[in-house]
């Protein structure tokens, strides 16, 4: 049985006093933290998008050669969805924490934009962003940033084409099979090696490389704080884990924090 730590106001403020101590915390974010803005999680066995639809179908270059059509209208469907999310308590909890401790890193699988809205200023995109868009070809280099606003083609037939070389559009996240930024993987190791606070929140901890971030974290010497309803690959490595949802704990251990930083002796 995997320990779960109880939400309750002792453990609050003692993680508030390990965050506090730290003197170079990161924050590693998974799907589940954008789940109170009303964006599908992945794995839930319920409503996740991968129980509504087969990613192999869906998110591999493979099938994008094969249908783009089906592919790009999939993500203009999630887009829609985002259209309407807003930043939830979640990450608007993430960009006090940053002002409270002066600095924080977050680095996060989601492709959504939701820390960059709320107001956190550092952040590592593991996996792209849903609302860029860039020639297949990366025909003028990688990443061939497209602004589709600026093309006029039948949005009924699918994708439209990339003005330089004719390729066609596709959306600028990692797909199954694909590498991830070299960039942004490099620093977000570099960030857990130097991590001695890690908080991981809202992520089930399956899909790598970023679900081995926690890992190299804690064998770097950081404390590990999880934050999900659910345990995780990540459960059995955090020294805490908070069983909650990333909208009603991470406030909570803010306002801790910030209790904490006020009342100091
Ligand atoms: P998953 O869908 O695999 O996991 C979501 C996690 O969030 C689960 O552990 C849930 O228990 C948890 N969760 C649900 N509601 C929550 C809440 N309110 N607060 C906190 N946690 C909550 O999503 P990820 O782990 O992010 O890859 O998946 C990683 C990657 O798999 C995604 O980035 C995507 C997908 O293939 C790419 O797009 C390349």
């Amino acid at each position: 049985m995997i320990d779960r730590t109880p939400v309750t106001p002792e453990n609050l403020r003692a993680a508030a006093r390990v965050l506090h101590a730290s003197r170079c915390p990161v924050v590693l974010t998974g799907a589940g933290i954008s789940k109170e803005s009303g964006i599908p999680t992945f794995r839930d066995a319920l409503d996740g998008l991968w129980a509504q639809y087969d990613p192999q179908q869906l998110a591999t270059p493979g099938a994008f050669r094969r249908n783009p059509k089906l592919v790009w209208d999939w993500y203009e469907y999630r887009r829609e969805l985002l259209a309407q999310a807003q930043p939830n308590p979640g990450h608007r909890a993430l960009v006090e924490l940053e002002r409270l401790l002066g600095c924080l890193v977050v680095i996060t699988q989601n492709v959504d934009g939701l820390h960059q809205a709320a107001g956190s200023s550092d952040v590592i995109t593991l996996h792209g962003d849903i609302r860029r868009n860039k020639c297949f070809a990366n025909c003028q280099g990688d990443p061939t940033l497209i602004d589709v606003s600026t093309l006029d083609w039948d949005r009924a037939s699918g994708p439209p084409r990339c003005p330089h070389c004719g390729a066609y559009v596709r959306p600028d996240v990692v797909w199954f099979e694909e590498i991830l930024p070299a960039a942004a993987l490099e620093r977000a190791f570099r960030v857990c090696e130097d991590a001695d606070v890690a908080l991981v929140v809202g992520t089930s901890g399956m899909v790598q490389p970023a679900a081995s971030l926690p890992f190299v974290a804690k064998e770097h010497g950081a404390f590990v704080i999880e934050v999900n309803p659910l345990p995780s690959a990540i459960t059995a490595i955090a020294d805490w884990s908070f069983a909650g949802a990333a909208g009603e704990v991470l406030p909570r251990l803010v306002t801790a924090l910030a209790e904490w930083v006020a009342h100091e002796p």
